[in-house]
């Protein structure tokens, strides 16, 4: 069976991603690696703790990983994150925290050693910063080669960012892991926002787990709630919010759910673009492509299979 490792900053879509992993017979999450993004790594790794827990899998293991951008000491939560997932990440709705603690083990030696034991059985879906996976490429490099898919959220090929013009947020929060990442031989798929952006989920369909009467569903209704308003706000009239780091789980799983086009990417990293992901000039004719990135999704199959797998996990 696929074992998935989800690498993430535990806010409001990455809830989301676990739900939907969980939901999913057909892989098994053998982890979670936290990073930072949304959410301190600290604030990330109690999230995925106490979510996993609520939605009945607390065997889940949860490693702590780096908590500050390869080219900085330290890292903060901007405003605008805390107002998209709320200051907590989970859209301010309290629900009790785990009693276990994150695994002794750091994330990056978690995914050195997974990509060693499962090989091209794994598929590793980072929806945060990408520090973790840039730091155990260059530890071990020798994984590149081992590891199954990485399916990646973040970055866009066409449309503005989320963050600025050029910018969306998990590349911004580290430009030179992600342009590691990309420009290091090792095979990524990228789901950007201008295709995530296409798979809105509505008030209608967040009703239906509020319906289930389980604490779950109650807790991924107001949660996803807060995070359709925020997006309203943002963006009057938009009806929903965009299921960014469940469709990478989904085309992790199910790699028919979207359409890719093989490209070599570089992310800019100097002037009033840093963050943004682009063609790499230099391995613009190399017939050897590292990077599938989306470029379209059917977004009536995943929505109607997003909706069964996380039902199935509200349902409890
Ligand atoms: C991505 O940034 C984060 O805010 C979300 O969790 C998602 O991974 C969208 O740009
Ligand atoms: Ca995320």
């Amino acid at each position: 069976m696929k074992k998935i490792i989800l690498d993430l900053d535990t806010g409001i879509d990455d809830t989301l991603a676990i739900a939907y992993a969980l939901g999913s017979g057909e892989a098994e999450l053998i982890g979670i690696t936290g990073t930072y993004g949304n959410v301190t790594v600290d604030q990330g790794v109690r999230n995925a703790l106490a979510v996993t827990d609520l939605f009945g899998h607390p065997e889940i293991p949860v490693y702590r990983g780096v908590d500050h951008p390869l080219a900085k000491d330290t890292f903060t939560v901007s405003a605008g994150s805390a107002f998209i997932h709320g200051k907590n990440g989970i859209g301010e709705i309290d629900i009790p925290d785990s009693t276990r603690e994150p695994e002794s083990e750091p994330a990056v030696d978690f995914i050195i050693d997974a990509a060693k034991t499962y090989g091209k059985e794994l598929t590793y879906v980072p929806t945060g910063a990408f520090t973790n996976i840039a730091t155990a490429l260059q530890r071990a490099p020798e994984i590149r080669n081992l590891l199954g898919d990485i399916v990646l959220m973040g970055g866009a090929l066409t449309v503005p960012g989320n963050v600025n013009a050029w910018t969306e947020a998990n590349i911004s929060q580290d430009p030179e892991a992600a342009d590691f990442l990309f420009r290091s031989g090792t095979r990524t798929k990228m789901i950007g926002l201008d295709v995530t952006m296409q798979t809105l989920l509505t008030r209608r369909q967040t009703q239906q787990w509020r319906d289930l009467g389980t604490p779950a569903g109650a807790f991924l209704a107001d949660m996803t709630d807060y995070y359709i308003t925020a997006y309203e706000t943002t963006a009057p009239g938009l009806g929903g919010c965009g299921l960014h780091d469940p469709l990478a789980v989904a085309a992790a799983i199910d790699p028919t759910i979207v359409a890719t086009l093989p490209i070599n990417l570089k992310v800019e990293l100097d002037g009033p673009t840093r963050g943004r992901t682009i063609g790499d000039y230099d391995r613009l004719g190399d017939p050897f492509k590292t990077t599938s990135v989306a470029v379209a999704v059917n977004v009536s199959r995943f929505l109607d299979d997003f909706m069964a797998r996380v039902t199935s996990v509200a349902a409890g």
